[in-house]
């Protein structure tokens, strides 16, 4: 139930939350950010900075989307604060019996802070005595509840099916934390500034790519008739990839895969063929070389080629050119028009994008 909240003269829940972005992304960050010292203010930790240094290992637990923004977060740990730190669905986690450690901080994502996978992942995390801190959306959820301590996101009510304002501020939510668990460790002030510096800049630059908004339409359009699109992004692009793929199916219902683009050649370059087109994540960072070999090779068997970057290239049919932010932070930007593009699909297709066939909002049930 949408309660008081409603459509506010937009077509869609869906566009509504994906045009909240500057403000929701501002709202994670409000308070947060220290100039003097450039490091997060995250009281909800309840973990004092002693505690936050012992900690050997970070592991993320989410399902769907919340996962995905997991992986960005892992990326974010181990690059600012150096703690090897991965993500894993929550539902496959609490089903393999996994090693508890003492040494790992766990944290466990959820946009509703009620789908039973994760809370029973965290239930089972408790049992075991781990320390579980929760970065979820819904004040005095049953996730939040059960958990340590954590970050809320304060995006307001997200009511479409299909996460994405979401998705964005457990982004830049991680980014804090990293930023936070860096500053403890062995990260700069020089580089905490240059993080604060980049977070600050979120929300203007999301409202530039907002701006994009009809030129992704008539992609979308454009490409709305493929029967399934491929997603390749490497590294810090893959989240993006696996994001970008899952709005697609799900608002949309075209098959959609997502791969890290360094694995094609290793076995779903045979699926390549103008039917299948690619959307390939191409920040301009240190891998971009490498990602616009992997452009020319999908050109040379005749992919079409639309590229979400920060520069256009020949190598691709269409680009899609977002302002570059820090790279670590860039995934967060790089996310939005894929978010667009899936809308604009499924508006094409004429599908039910607010209630996508056969989901829930959250799934309450095992
Ligand atoms: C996202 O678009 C999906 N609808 C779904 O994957 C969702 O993210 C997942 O079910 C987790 O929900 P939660 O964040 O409320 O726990």
């Amino acid at each position: 139930d949408a309660g008081h909240y409603d459509t506010g003269g937009y077509e869609h829940y869906l566009l509504k939350e994906i045009c909240e972005q500057p403000d929701t992304v501002a709202r994670a960050l409000r308070g947060r950010i220290d100039d003097r010292f450039h490091i997060a203010h995250l009281g909800g930790l309840n973990m004092d900075a002693r505690e936050l240094r012992s900690f050997r290992r970070v592991k993320i637990i989410g399902c769907g989307s919340a996962y995905y923004s997991g992986q960005m977060g892992a990326q974010l740990i181990e690059e600012l604060a150096r703690i090897p730190a991965d993500a894993e669905p929550a539902s496959e986690f609490r089903y393999r019996n996994p090693v508890v450690e003492g040494d790992t901080l766990y944290v466990a994502v959820s946009q509703s802070g009620e789908t039973y996978d994760t809370l029973a992942a965290v239930q089972e995390l408790k049992r075991k005595g781990a320390r579980v801190l929760g970065i979820v959306n819904t004040v005095g959820s049953a996730i939040a509840r059960e958990c340590d301590g954590g970050v809320y996101l304060h995006a307001g009510p997200e009511v479409s099916v299909a996460s994405t304002k979401a998705f964005t501020s457990t982004a830049v939510v991680f980014a804090l934390l990293a930023l936070h668990l860096g500053r403890v460790r062995d990260l700069s002030p020089a580089e905490g500034k240059r993080i604060c510096d980049g977070l600050r800049r979120l929300p203007e630059q999301i409202k530039e790519i907002l701006t994009l908004e009809e030129q992704i339409r008539e992609l979308a359009i454009k490409y709305s008739d493929a029967p399934g699109m491929m997603f390749v992004g490497r590294v810090r692009g893959f989240p993006v990839a696996r994001e970008g793929a899952q709005k697609l199916k799900e608002v949309s219902y075209i098959h959609a895969e997502a791969y890290p683009a360094s694995e094609l050649k290793h076995g779903p370059l045979a699926l390549i063929s103008p039917e299948l087109p690619t959307v390939a994540i191409v920040p301009d960072d240190e891998l971009l070389d490498k990602n616009l070999t992997t452009l020319e090779e999908i050109r040379a068997r005749n992919g079409r080629i639309v590229m979400v970057g920060h520069r256009a290239t020949d190598a691709a049919d269409d680009c899609i050119v977002v302002p570059k932010n820090e790279n670590e932070l860039d995934p967060i930007l790089l996310t939005i028009p894929l978010q667009l593009f899936a809308y604009h699909a499924a508006v094409a297709l004429g599908r039910d994008v607010d209630k996508p066939r056969n989901l829930a909002k959250s799934v309450t049930v095992e």
